[in-house]
């Protein structure tokens, strides 16, 4: 894996996981205190972060699908899983779960996941998901971005970057089609609350003190200002000063979704 990617990723990792809301794991925990164990499937699941978090935390004894269109990134996670005596089986699938969602047998999990996931698809992804799902017990997505963030000290042309990651975001991420960028958590909400009872719980990212973090994410912002062909160079220039004289500050608004059959 290429390193800038992978040291992202790593990156990523831990402020994921301070981040993530901590009712949903007593809300799921909860509803399964008296099964002795459970089935999961984690949709997109890349290098397995959204696995490392959870098979720690969750309390039952566990089976595991992992799903991604990305053989590369399935083959890293399948070499570098790690195991424990709550884990009692794994399977890794290559699956486009975008365009073969129906491939999948959904009836066979009672917990459907992913992490960071939900932004990069389709609209139409989601009546599908959820007709595939009306019966599925916990439907759990976590850290779908919201639309919102802020690096402070303020800047005047700081709404304008907001603007164009926000527009970025909903541009077609590789799969052919227009991705729902931050609406990605109003759409699920909408479509899951007719059978599940549902919950948007807050799971910002607070990246204050993490500069190498924040020099990342300007780094992304840099890549869409200049696919915009903009001029923003004053912004960055003041964003990267701040972050050399270690006063700038960083807050990124994600939430995470949980669905519990009604
Ligand atoms: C932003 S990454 C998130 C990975 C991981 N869940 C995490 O939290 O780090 C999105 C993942 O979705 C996968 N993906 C993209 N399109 C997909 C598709 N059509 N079917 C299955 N997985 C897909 C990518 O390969 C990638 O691993």
């Amino acid at each position: 894996m290429h390193e800038f990617q992978n040291k992202w990723l790593n990156l990523r990792e831990s402020i994921d996981r301070n981040s993530r809301n901590q009712k949903i794991l007593y809300l799921i925990n909860n509803f399964y205190k008296n099964n002795s164990h459970i089935k999961i499937i984690d949709l997109g699941s890349g290098t397995g972060s959204n696995y490392r978090f959870l098979k720690s935390r969750l309390s039952n004894n566990q089976y595991w699908s992992f799903v991604d269109i990305s053989y590369q990134s399935t083959s890293f996670f399948k070499k570098n899983i790690k195991y424990s005596s709550k884990i009692k089986k794994t399977n890794f699938k290559i699956v486009d779960a975008i365009n073969n969602l129906n491939k999948i047998k959904f009836d066979k999990y009672n917990l459907v996941t992913g992490s960071a996931f939900l932004d990069i698809l389709p609209k139409k992804w989601f009546k599908e998901f959820h007709r595939l799902n009306a019966d599925t017990e916990i439907v759990y997505f976590a850290l779908n971005y919201d639309g919102n963030f802020k690096f402070l000290p303020k800047h005047n042309d700081d709404k304008k970057i907001v603007n164009i990651f926000n527009k970025d975001q909903k541009s077609d991420k590789g799969i052919g089609e227009l991705a729902v960028g931050p609406n990605c958590t109003s759409i699920i909400k909408k479509v899951f609350k007719t059978t599940h009872k549902t919950f948007v719980l807050d799971s910002t990212w607070d990246v204050s003190k993490n500069y190498e973090f924040q020099t990342y994410f300007l780094k992304f912002c840099k890549d869409i200002i200049n696919k915009n062909k903009l001029n923003l160079d004053q912004w960055l220039e003041f964003r990267l000063r701040s972050i050399k004289e270690k006063n700038s500050r960083f807050i990124l608004k994600n939430n995470d979704f949980l669905a519990i059959k009604k």
